[in-house]
């Protein structure tokens, strides 16, 4: 099958302070010649120290950041020759949720008009279809219509998430960047939401681009798993192969080093995982 997004190459560099104004100027090569592709309706887990520069790929996806060489394809469109704005059409087609939901949800708008505001600017529906559009999105992230006139400030993380994720589907985009979605969120949150990106992966046939760190939910969610090292990509392959018998040392290294970095922590995050594998099995509100 033909990729849906197609990153060859990737260079990204973000120039070093001069110490000394005649300095000649440096740079740190933040993703250093990274390829991998995403299929439609597939998710590529991306895993890495922090550092690592999987936020700087995203961004790049997204066309936020400027590639230094490389190219990023989605679809027909070259992200990599875009200018300084994104164009309508990939916006719609490319969507992004973050780690922090509340600060990503603007305080002061109602829900009806978060979920319904990329629905004002990009289509052309009238008020009433848009509330319905509005309704069924929140319906499709476990929320109603009785949430449509509450502020952000009137719900929990996780509830904000969710809004954030209707907001992110309004379009019906190809893929979604999700960058650690669920990081900031309560471990029991966390599985509620993994949950409900498989439905609606499920539902929709949307692509992910999942960032993250906590091994246990991005093997949970991603069909394959690539990990980067200081701005390169040392292992990609099928996610279970990728954590049961990662091939590259700097990913055994990687792997052995999130899973076990400190010996006290370690029995807390074996029950840890436990305890999530178990809420995934369980998830009670969907
Ligand atoms: N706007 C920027 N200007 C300068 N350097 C940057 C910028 N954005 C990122 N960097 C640097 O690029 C490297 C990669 O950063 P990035 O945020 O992509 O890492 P990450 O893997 O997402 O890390 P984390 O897990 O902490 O989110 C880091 O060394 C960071 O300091
Ligand atoms: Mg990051």
């Amino acid at each position: 099958m033909r990729p849906l997004l197609e990153v060859r190459d990737l260079v990204v560099r973000f120039p070093l302070p001069r110490r000394r104004p005649w300095h000649r100027r440096t740079f740190h090569p933040a993703v250093d010649g990274v390829s991998f592709t995403v299929a439609p309706g597939e998710t590529l887990g991306l895993v890495g120290e922090s550092g690592s520069g999987k936020t700087t790929v995203g961004r790049t996806v997204l066309g936020l950041q400027r590639a230094d060489s490389g190219t990023v394809t989605c679809g027909d469109a070259d992200v990599t020759r875009f200018g300084r704005v994104v164009p309508t059409a990939y916006r719609r087609r490319v969507q992004a949720v973050f780690q922090d939901p509340y600060g990503s949800l603007n305080p002061t708008m109602v829900v009806a008009d978060l979920v319904g505001e990329p629905l004002g600017l990009h289509t052309g529906l009238t008020c009433r279809e848009r509330e319905e559009r509005v309704v069924e999105l929140l319906e499709l992230v476990g929320l109603s219509a009785r949430h449509l006139g509450r502020y952000p400030y009137h719900f929990s993380g996780g509830q904000q998430q969710r809004i954030a994720i209707a907001r992110a589907l309004a379009l019906e985009p190809e893929l979604i960047i999700l960058d650690e979605p669920v990081s900031a969120l309560d471990v029991s949150i966390q599985s509620q939401v993994v949950n409900l990106l498989e439905d609606v992966q499920e539902r929709t046939g949307v692509a992910y681009l999942f960032i993250a760190h906590d091994l246990a939910v991005v093997r949970h969610i991603s069909d394959r798993i690539a990990v980067m090292h200081r701005g390169r990509l040392v292992e990609i392959g099928d996610a279970d192969q990728v954590c049961d018998a990662p091939a590259h040392p700097y990913a055994q290294l990687l792997l052995a080093s999130v899973l076990d970095a400190d010996l006290d922590g370690r029995e807390a995050r074996r029950a840890r995982r436990r305890e999530l594998a178990a809420s995934f099995r369980t998830a009670p509100d969907r």
